[in-house]
């Protein structure tokens, strides 16, 4: 079953750019789609769309319920969160603070204190640093804060821009491993846009292969991987 389903998407920016000309596909309920391609193919732009911050137009589905035409901020309190590229956290907030302000959206305070438990148990770096602020910690603390605000506000999809940006291989395989304990832990379903595609390969269970807006090809990892053409022009 998929928890998340495009079909022939398109959307533009104001001022009239258009970016993705029709593209469909989906995230399964509980898995991982990687969605790779060059500078300048809509990765980002992808993303923005689902998050309803794009002019659009073709159909999305979210478990269940048409988000095509909604606003920003209904989609996320349906249960979709965005890590945007170049991180998101609030810079002059503690750790501790970004992570209360990610679950400013719930009543269920008991439930959000044990995510903030679990949260800082997944992600002891951040624990270490609970009363840092955000824009002294290291680019991969910042972007583990990221991903854990993302998380407090207890989501049922997961959309990160590529993770890696700016980070040192070692510290990118850091945050990479964080991800995947966090996927064996939790089940939730993402959307991971990377251009390091070998350890986007590894993690997803379905990649999608972007080319100016349009879909050069999609499958398992084992099948694109299978094709030579695709794997000598994308997966490097
Ligand atoms: N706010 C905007 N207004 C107008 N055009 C935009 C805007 N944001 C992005 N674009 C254009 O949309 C196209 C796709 O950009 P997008 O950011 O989605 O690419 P990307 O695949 O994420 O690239 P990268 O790997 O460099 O992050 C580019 O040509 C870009 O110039
Ligand atoms: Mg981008």
């Amino acid at each position: 079953m998929s928890i998340l389903t495009l079909e022939e998407v398109h959307a533009s920016y104001s001022g009239g750019s258009r970016v993705l000309h029709g593209i469909s596909f989906t995230v399964s309920d509980g898995g991982v789609t990687a969605l790779l391609g060059s500078n300048g193919a809509g990765k980002t732009t992808t993303l923005r769309t689902i998050s309803g911050i794009t002019h659009r137009r073709g159909t999305i589905r979210f478990a269940g319920t048409d988000i095509t035409g909604m606003r920003t901020d209904k989609i996320a309190r349906l249960g979709i969160a965005h890590v945007p590229q170049g991180r998101g956290t609030l810079p002059g907030l503690t750790v501790k603070d970004n992570l209360e302000a990610g679950a400013i959206m719930r009543r269920d305070r008991a439930a959000v204190r044990a995510d903030m438990a679990r949260y800082l148990d997944l992600f002891p770096r951040l624990a270490e640093r609970a009363t840092q602020r955000a824009n002294t910690l290291s680019g991969g603390e910042q972007q583990m804060l990221a991903i854990a605000r993302a998380l407090m506000g207890a989501p049922r999809l997961l959309l990160l821009d590529e993770p890696s940006l700016g980070l040192a291989p070692k510290v990118t395989q850091d945050v990479f491993r964080t991800i995947a304990t966090l996927q064996e832990q939790t089940q939730i379903s993402m959307l991971i846009v990377e251009q390091n595609s070998a350890l986007a390969l590894q993690l997803a269970d379905h990649v999608v292969l972007l080319e100016n807006g349009r879909i050069a090809a999609s499958g398992t990892p084992t099948d694109l991987m299978a094709s030579d053409a695709i794997r000598r022009a994308y997966l490097g």
